[in-house]
């Protein structure tokens, strides 16, 4: 059965290079869709994607994987056969076929997109797979929540994710074939349950989207969810992208763009950041400071000086608000029980001003953070004196925003609060229709 599916993506990919010769090919869908979920169950806030990682027993097999902007490879739960036939996986786990040291890629990945870290074991060609007369390839990679170095094998993977119009979940699959790498199960005990793995968003040629070819355009738009109930989307190729409960409105109709920055030495996303304005007082922001987007940082970190300029302006602007002793990490909290009574809060804007006077305004959905029944803060935590990024726009601040990566022309799109606009990222339509 598995030799059959490949026989077919390979059929399907053939089809696809024919049209494409012609030309005039039009795929029945515009972009892959993923289910985004959230999970409070580790160290932190974090959020994954679910794909499907194996064909066992005339179906699919799901996997979560945590969302990664930054990470320069993929790595997941899985072991390294060689020759595999029918039973020789253990029940339960997923076997991929091993990328040996000799491989370009080995090199490749070892020198350019492992973690390089001094904490990190070194590297060896020892061979663990008995019978196969090669070396394998122990690759380096960092869990982004104990910030620990692990080592995973490089392998050939195999993912199959769904098809959409923007709009619903399409009948037609799209397969990718990264090499990725696999990590015995002990490396996912500090992770949400049921997340085993990493899936790089990045924009190194070992990460996701770098396996997400032609017919899809090269555009990814994550929408992460505040809830937990309901799943956000994560769309790859080119819109529209709909939403409930409006499906006729085209959410790119509500983005500002601007353009990301190249960063040496990372695969993440990078923008320009000028000032922080909050009811029209500017905190400027010192030139070439860095702003980085990420999602495995839960809350937007600021160096002290921009900080402190931001906290004691929103401190002026919030005073009518009964504070609370500050909760760590955060510094400014408030308490939410007015005579015995809880009640919402309501803050000023505070807008991110970027490159051309484009403005990301963080509303209080996504400024306060409710810490227990009664004390709510200011979701953003001071990253010391000398912090390099300057400043870290975190998962907080991206919950029902909608974000476009646009990595054929390099620009970043963002929606501010869809809450504003009555829709949310829960709100994908994922009913199944029939390919057109
Ligand atoms: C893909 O779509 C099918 C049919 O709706 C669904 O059962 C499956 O869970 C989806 N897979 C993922 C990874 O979303
Ligand atoms: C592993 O083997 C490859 C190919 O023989 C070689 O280029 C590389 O230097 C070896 N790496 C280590 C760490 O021994
Ligand atoms: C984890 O996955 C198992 C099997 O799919 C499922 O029964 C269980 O509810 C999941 N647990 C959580 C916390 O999602
Ligand atoms: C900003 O970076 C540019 C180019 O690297 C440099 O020429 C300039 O001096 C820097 N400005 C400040 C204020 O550090
Ligand atoms: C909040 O204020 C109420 C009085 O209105 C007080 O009883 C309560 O202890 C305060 N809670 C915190 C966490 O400061
Ligand atoms: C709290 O209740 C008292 C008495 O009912 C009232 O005078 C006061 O205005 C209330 N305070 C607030 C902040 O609602
Ligand atoms: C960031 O924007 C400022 C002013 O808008 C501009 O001078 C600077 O060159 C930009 N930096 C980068 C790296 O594009
Ligand atoms: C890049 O910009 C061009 C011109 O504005 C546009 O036609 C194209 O669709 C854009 N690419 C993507 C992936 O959106
Ligand atoms: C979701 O999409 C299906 C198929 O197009 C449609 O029948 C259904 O009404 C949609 N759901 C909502 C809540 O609009």
């Amino acid at each position: 059965m598995h030799i059959l599916f490949h026989i077919i993506f390979i059929l399907l990919a053939f089809i696809s290079h024919e049209h494409k010769a012609n030309a005039a090919f039009v795929p029945p869908y515009s972009s892959v869709v993923v289910p985004v979920n959230k999970h409070i169950d580790a160290a932190k806030p974090l959020y994954s994607v679910q794909i499907m990682t194996a064909y066992v027993n005339s179906q699919y097999t799901h996997s979560n994987f945590l969302v990664d902007l930054d990470a320069p490879l993929i790595w997941h739960e899985c072991i390294l056969q060689w020759n595999t036939f029918e039973g020789s996986c253990p029940t339960d786990m997923l076997c991929t076929y091993p990328a040996s040291c000799e491989e370009y890629q080995c090199t490749d990945v070892r020198t350019m997109y492992s973690y390089q870290n001094p904490s990190c074991p070194p590297v060896t060609n020892d061979s663990t797979i008995p019978d196969w007369g090669y070396c394998t390839c122990p690759v380096n990679v960092l869990n982004p929540i104990t910030g620990s170095c692990g080592q995973a094998q490089l392998n050939y993977d195999e993912f199959t994710v769904n098809t959409s119009d923007g709009r619903n979940v399409l009948t037609g699959l799209y397969g990718a074939y990264p090499n990725a790498a696999c990590a015995p199960s002990s490396s996912f005990q500090s992770f949400p349950v049921n997340v085993t793995g990493v899936m790089a968003l990045s924009t190194s040629p070992y990460a996701l989207p770098a396996y997400l070819n032609n017919p899809l355009k090269r555009t990814m738009a994550l929408c992460l969810p505040s809830k937990l109930s309901t799943p956000g989307v994560l769309l790859y190729g080119t819109g529209p992208y709909n939403l409930l409960p409006n499906s006729n409105i085209d959410v790119r109709s509500l983005l500002s763009f601007t353009p990301l920055i190249k960063h040496l030495d990372s695969f993440g996303y990078f923008i320009n950041a000028s000032s922080i304005v909050i009811k029209t007082r500017s905190i400027d922001i010192p030139m070439n400071t860095t702003t980085k987007l990420s999602t495995t940082e839960p809350y937007t970190t600021l160096r002290s000086d921009i900080y402190n300029g931001v906290v004691r302006r929103f401190f002026k602007v919030t005073q009518r608000i009964p504070p609370a002793t500050p909760v760590a990490p955060f510094g400014l909290c408030y308490n939410t029980t007015i005579n015995g009574t809880q009640v919402g809060i309501k803050v000023p804007d505070i807008d991110f001003v970027l490159q051309d006077g484009k403005k990301w305004s963080i509303s209080t959905a996504n400024s306060i953070k409710q810490v227990t029944k009664d004390v709510a803060c200011l979701a953003f935590v001071d990253s010391g004196p000398t912090s390099e990024p300057g400043i870290v726009i975190g998962a907080f601040q991206f919950e029902d925003n909608f974000l476009v990566f646009d990595l054929e022309n390099s620009t970043f799109g963002f929606s501010s609060s869809l809450l504003r606009k009555q829709t949310s990222c829960s709100n994908f339509n994922f009913t199944l229709i029939n390919s057109p």
